[in-house]
């Protein structure tokens, strides 16, 4: 398979790349800012789970905007003007902090603090809080994923948890008023989650950006106006996925089920996901391949690429199982066998989301 045919096959990877995006997801963040105007106003995010970093760019082009029109005056008088509103976007741009946690460690970006922490901690959730000096953020945004394991009860199960997670370290940080934006898998017990969102925020939106592909059922919920119940105290230690739910939620019917409606997001001109593009996307420009805008700076098959340059790495047919224990190893905490093998199909350049 050639290099050039991921950019083929998925177009938001590519255009990612073209514009400087770490991930593809960038483009969801954006198409759902489109539809909610999630910017406004903002001086203050966090980005949960956030590595590799697009929504972090995202965040950070878009709250810190002023940077990117430095330097594109000539005259000067204009270039006089231009200056006065610099020095004020200047100092705005003092004010605005973006706080970004994942648990892998993310390469820096201008203007993003980053934690490398767990979500489901409360010491994350006070340091948040620390770098905002005691001030509470005006947007929480959270793209968080586990790693799927092709089960989808349990992968719904654990998105769930890392979505109530992601609530819980929200309302230790976010303002009243503000916005919480999280990534969802619409599962069979989606409406639990729902419920549990509406008893925090007065708005609560699902919503599918065009760039997340049909076929997933990924989607995004956007809740707006945060506005806790009076007397609530955050807490970590409150489970708040309590199965009992089942008779109070799930089996209501008719108007007295929660419907939160649903919106698809982005410019309906928009790529479709799910589409194969072809390579000469304006017939007057030539394609130019582009390598990924960061790669990994510490991938878990970093340990495999190394043992495949320097040829130490198992073929699965040329490998008789007696000779397992003999293999020669880099290091000492060298991945097991199992593990270097199904690395080999890993080491392909950044290749994220
Ligand atoms: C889909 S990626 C996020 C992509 C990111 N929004 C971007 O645009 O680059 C999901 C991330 O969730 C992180 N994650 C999963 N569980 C976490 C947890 N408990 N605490 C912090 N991060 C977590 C993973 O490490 C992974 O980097």
């Amino acid at each position: 398979m050639g290099r050039s045919s991921k950019d083929k096959r998925d177009i938001y990877y590519r255009l990612a790349k073209e514009e400087g995006w770490r991930a593809r997801s960038a483009f969801k963040l954006l198409q759902l800012d489109q539809e909610f105007n999630l910017f406004t106003g903002v001086r203050r995010a966090v980005d949960l789970c956030a590595a590799p970093g697009s929504w972090s760019q995202v965040l950070s082009r878009k709250l810190r905007a002023s940077e990117d029109k430095k330097g594109e005056t000539r005259n000067e008088e204009v270039k006089e003007e231009r200056n006065e509103e610099v020095k004020k976007e200047e100092e705005r741009k003092e004010e605005v902090k973006i706080v970004a946690v994942d648990l892998q460690a993310m390469a820096p970006l201008p203007g993003v603090t980053q934690i490398q922490g767990d979500i489901t901690k409360v010491s994350t959730a006070q340091e948040i809080v620390r770098h905002f000096s005691g001030q509470p953020a005006d947007l929480v945004v959270c793209d968080g994923a586990p790693d799927v394991t092709g089960l989808h009860d349990v992968d719904e199960y654990i998105q769930a948890q890392l979505l109530l997670a992601a609530l819980n370290i929200t309302t230790h940080v976010l303002k009243p008023g503000g916005t919480f934006v999280a990534k969802i898998f619409r599962g069979k017990d989606v409406t639990l989650l729902y419920s549990q969102l509406r008893v925090f925020f007065s708005q609560v939106t699902c919503a599918k950006p065009r760039s997340s592909r049909n076929s997933s059922i990924e989607a995004f919920v956007v809740c707006l106006n945060y506005s806790p119940p009076e007397g609530y105290v955050p807490n970590m230690s409150n489970p708040l996925l309590d199965h009992s739910y089942d008779v109070d939620f799930n089996q209501l019917e008719g108007p007295n089920r929660i419907i939160v409606p649903f919106l698809a997001c982005g410019d309906l001109s928009a790529y479709d996901s799910d589409q194969t593009y072809p390579l000469q996307l304006d017939a007057s420009q030539e394609y130019r391949y582009t390598p990924p805008t960061q790669p990994p700076i510490e991938p878990p098959y970093q340990q495999a690429c190394l043992l495949r340059r320097n040829n130490l790495l198992a073929k699965e047919d040329s490998l008789p199982l007696a000779q397992e224990d003999s293999l020669p190893l880099a290091h000492e905490d060298s991945l097991p066998l199992d593990k270097t093998l199904l690395s080999m199909h890993l080491c392909s350049p950044a290749d994220p989301l």
